[in-house]
């Protein structure tokens, strides 16, 4: 399988390789990063991905669907759309993935793409600004190709627009002259797979969604699956990790492999800095405090926006834009980057009224009082 990837797409066609071989793909176009606090919040930001943390992700990505750890549901999807693809001899169906980030969904893409053997192409909304960015990527694409692209939902119209007869039909429509003697021409494509990935599923419009075959989500990793990836990464990087080691990591990675990785590396520069060859519970423990990740992968931005909602909202419901400047941080931020964590584990909720902070964020926290259920259960008791 090759992996192409386009910043800039060239403008007449770029022609990629085809040997079907794995190779390193250049880095993404990088997408407009979510505005983030300083410090060791970063470290918890699945966003966040350095050029250099780019690369070795790479190295540690799954290749087969049976290497793959976690997200069950969407693998027996998607082994059963592979299959039935091979039988028939035909591509697969447009897949578009979409969940919280740096859960996985450009490693599922080229997966997909070694399981059916064909190439994979890479690419991101931000990169596909001209109609041409996505006509070249278009002609240059084999029979059965899987083309990626992530964001989707940051498509400019024209560009969207020029999916959809090429999702469809697997034609190009190009519009020759201009005014009243404009003429569409069309180009016949390769039957091809397209794979949309994004964080915003909400944001698609009717008309590109409808046109995926399959919709999949992709959800927060279970400890125990996250614990397994860990000892993964740790063999990989040669690195020697108890399983409690690797679990205490894993319950701090907030469900998302990529910041499980990520911890995993802080975790070692602590053992290696303070003499100990093997990373334990006691060590991977030690090295999250002094990182300010607390036993449930909460930073300090966490913990400010909780504690004001219960301490100055009265645990709620507050509006995004009060919360956000109480705590001075970016309602988007909030919105996109710590939200989902803290739904996901049951610490915020979400009401038509605004936002409100729950009794077990209270108790994790030390927080006394507050109006949500478990409150009011305690009040009538
Ligand atoms: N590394 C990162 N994500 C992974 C996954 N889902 N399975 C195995 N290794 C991984």
């Amino acid at each position: 399988m090759a992996i192409i990837s386009s910043k800039q797409p060239a403008a007449d066609g770029e022609q990629p390789p085809r040997a079907r071989k794995k190779n390193t793909p250049k880095p993404l176009a990088t997408p407009e990063p979510a505005v983030l606090a300083d410090g060791d919040s970063e470290l918890l930001q699945a966003e966040i991905a350095t050029s250099e943390e780019k690369l070795q992700e790479e190295s540690l990505r799954p290749s087969s669907i049976q290497e793959y750890i976690g997200q069950k549901e969407l693998k027996g999807v998607l082994d059963i759309a592979i299959q039935a693809a091979k039988v028939r001899g035909e591509s697969l169906d447009h897949l578009l993935l979409y969940g919280p980030p740096g859960l996985g969904k450009t490693t599922m893409s080229l997966i997909l793409a070694t399981e059916m053997g064909v190439n994979c192409k890479i690419t991101a909304a931000p990169a596909l600004e001209r109609p041409r960015d996505i006509v070249g990527i278009l002609m240059g694409l084999q029979p059965g190709d899987i083309l990626f692209i992530d964001e989707i939902h940051r498509l400019p119209r024209m560009t969207e627009e020029i999916l959809y007869p090429a999702m469809e039909d697997f034609r190009l429509d190009i519009t020759v002259g201009k005014g009243t003697t404009a003429k569409i021409r069309s180009i016949p494509l390769p039957k091809f797979t397209l794979v949309g990935a994004t964080t915003k599923v909400g944001s698609l419009t009717a008309p590109l969604r409808d046109r995926f075959g399959l919709v999949q989500k992709l959800r927060f990793y279970e400890v125990d699956d996250l614990t397994l990836i860990v000892q993964r990464t740790a063999e990989i990087l040669s690195m020697s990790v108890t399983t409690e080691g690797a679990a205490e990591v894993a319950r701090r990675a907030r469900g998302t492999p990529r910041i499980a990785n990520r911890l995993l590396k802080r975790v070692r520069d602590y053992a290696q800095v303070k003499g100990h060859p093997v990373i334990d519970e006691p060590i991977a423990s030690a090295a999250m405090e002094i990182y300010n990740v607390d036993p449930l992968g909460l930073d300090w931005v966490d913990r400010l926006l909780l504690t004001t909602m219960a301490e100055q909202f009265n645990g709620g419901p507050v509006g995004l834009e009060a919360l956000a400047a109480s705590t001075g941080e970016d309602s988007h931020t909030i919105e996109e980057v710590y939200e989902p964590y803290l739904l996901q584990i049951g610490y915020l909720q979400r009401t038509p009224r605004g936002r409100v902070v729950t009794m077990a964020a209270r108790k994790h926290l030390g927080l006394k009082g507050g109006n949500d259920g478990g409150d009011q259960l305690s009040i009538l008791g």
